[in-house]
């Protein structure tokens, strides 16, 4: 008979005690970004998979785990609104393109030789790279193709993702294996959301995401706007990021590019549109009209020569505004912190500096994004009831022991390398700068291998 079939007399005084279950944090600066921004000073209790205290939390409270976060700061994990997980490992090989040209010559014949097997690679390292920089909810692009295989990479990796696969069925310059039918596209989306939204706890959703107008008929936008009504689903899409995509869909359908998707039935509370660029003061007050929600996403707009989005303007007029990073393809790195940064920057250049603040910026990166995902019932702030989605960001490095605003220090000196602690619905995924769950060494060289194989397959 093995050691470990002693009976309890024979064991220590621990070793049988039932879990308690729970998670305390102990000592942090609690940014929780609730309606009143309150910053507290204390503990974060953890129970049932909520948030069950904040504050002052009894020491003697028997929890499972504890983390001491003595000089950090407690935020809520990033949401980013707008990824491509799919093109994180082709980081590097689509440099140097405007829009149409970088996705015409890199980017969908890339796409085009992706298989369940590099997909799966790509998301995964992907989602360390995201959870070790804190971001803890996304929401995905993928491919046109084989996005079971992204669900289930995420599904163990314990990212929050909100996944739609790419919708094509209309476009001259597509490549062939990328183009559907328009019953097919719709269908295949419609069997993906069966299978998949609401599954790891609620963790996973899908969401419909037609590419962008340019390459979409109006009979499947039509579709997709009455069946993201039907379901309550998300429609994600990329809208007016640049100059040549607004005056191609200007030149086949005489409307301006929002109107147009307004048109199609698709203006609603549940649209997201990445970039929004380039929109006149006519389409801003019809996305406010909609509370249609825009994602801003610098970085790429700066590497694709997009331009700058007219951000102070659309927040002005009520429209939710969050972040992403686009894709590793375009931006090359998918850290929140730069994100931010640029965010309040490039509107320092268009308006003048303060025109958009850092307590602002990181409400665009928690709150803002939960709401424009339908979240916002759940995540996007530290309150009680709430999942538990937080970060820890440690302030023992030397260009983060001084300021007195912890907006500020996150906004303009923090680095997606400074988080020491991400937890995802309750599981700690990242503790004191170390996986719990992977080793990005291997889910790195799996990457390259498919990143390779990828490349030749494409013809690169
Ligand atoms: N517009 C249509 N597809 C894409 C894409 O993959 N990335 C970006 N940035 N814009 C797009
Ligand atoms: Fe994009």
């Amino acid at each position: 008979m093995d050691a470990h079939a002693q009976g309890p007399s024979l064991a220590g005084p621990h070793a049988r005690q039932p879990r308690v279950g729970g998670l305390a944090v102990r000592g942090a600066t609690i940014l929780t970004m609730n309606d009143a921004f309150d910053i507290v000073e204390g503990d974060l209790l953890v129970r049932d998979g909520r948030i069950a205290a904040i504050g002052q939390v009894d020491p003697h409270e028997r929890v499972d785990h504890t983390i001491q976060a003595h000089g950090a700061y407690l935020l809520p994990g990033f949401v980013q609104t707008h990824i491509h997980l799919c093109q994180t490992i082709f980081r590097g090989y689509a440099d140097d393109l405007a829009l149409l040209d970088w996705l015409k010559t890199r980017i969908w014949p890339m796409e085009a030789a992706h298989n369940a097997s590099s997909l799966a690679a790509s998301a995964r390292y992907a989602a360390c790279e995201l959870l070790q920089g804190g971001t803890t909810t996304i929401l995905s692009m993928e491919t046109v193709h084989d996005t079971d295989a992204v669900f289930e990479a995420l599904e163990p990796m314990g990212l929050r993702a909100v996944v739609g696969k790419c919708m094509m069925d209309s476009d001259p310059a597509v490549p062939a294996r990328l183009l559907e039918r328009t019953a097919q596209s719709i269908d295949e989306s419609v069997a993906i959301a069966k299978r998949w939204h609401g599954r790891a706890n609620g963790r996973l959703r899908a969401a419909f995401a037609p590419r962008f107008a340019v390459s979409c008929s109006r009979e499947l936008l039509e579709a997709v706007g009455a069946l993201s009504k039907e379901h309550g689903l998300v429609v994600h899409t990329h809208a007016s990021e640049n100059r040549d995509e607004v005056a191609l869909m200007r030149s086949r359908t005489g409307l301006s590019n929002i109107h147009y998707l307004a048109n199609t039935g698709l203006a609603s509370p549940r649209l997201c549109l990445a970039h929004c660029v380039w929109v006149d003061e006519s389409e801003q007050a019809l996305m406010a009209g909609h509370d249609v929600k825009v994602l801003h996403c610098p970085g790429s707009n700066l590497k694709l020569g997009s331009g700058l989005a007219p951000v102070v303007e659309m927040r002005a007029k009520g429209i939710s505004v969050s972040l992403g990073a686009d894709g590793a393809a375009c931006n090359n790195h998918l850290d929140m912190f730069g994100e931010m940064r640029l965010a309040a920057v490039l509107q320092s250049v268009r308006k003048g500096p303060g025109a958009l603040k850092a307590r602002e910026v990181v409400a665009m990166a928690t709150r803002e994004g939960a709401r424009a995902l339908g979240l916002d019932a759940e995540i996007g702030s530290i309150e009680p009831g709430k999942r538990p989605d937080f970060i820890l960001v440690d302030r023992r490095r030397p260009h983060l022991a001084l300021g007195t605003d912890p907006y500020s220090t996150l906004v303009y000196a923090a680095r997606g390398t400074d988080v020491s602690t991400t937890v995802v619905d309750g599981h700690v995924l990242v503790e004191n700068f170390r996986a719990t769950r992977w080793d990005a060494q291997d889910l790195a060289r799996a990457a390259r291998t498919e990143a390779n194989a990828l490349a030749s397959r494409a013809g690169f």
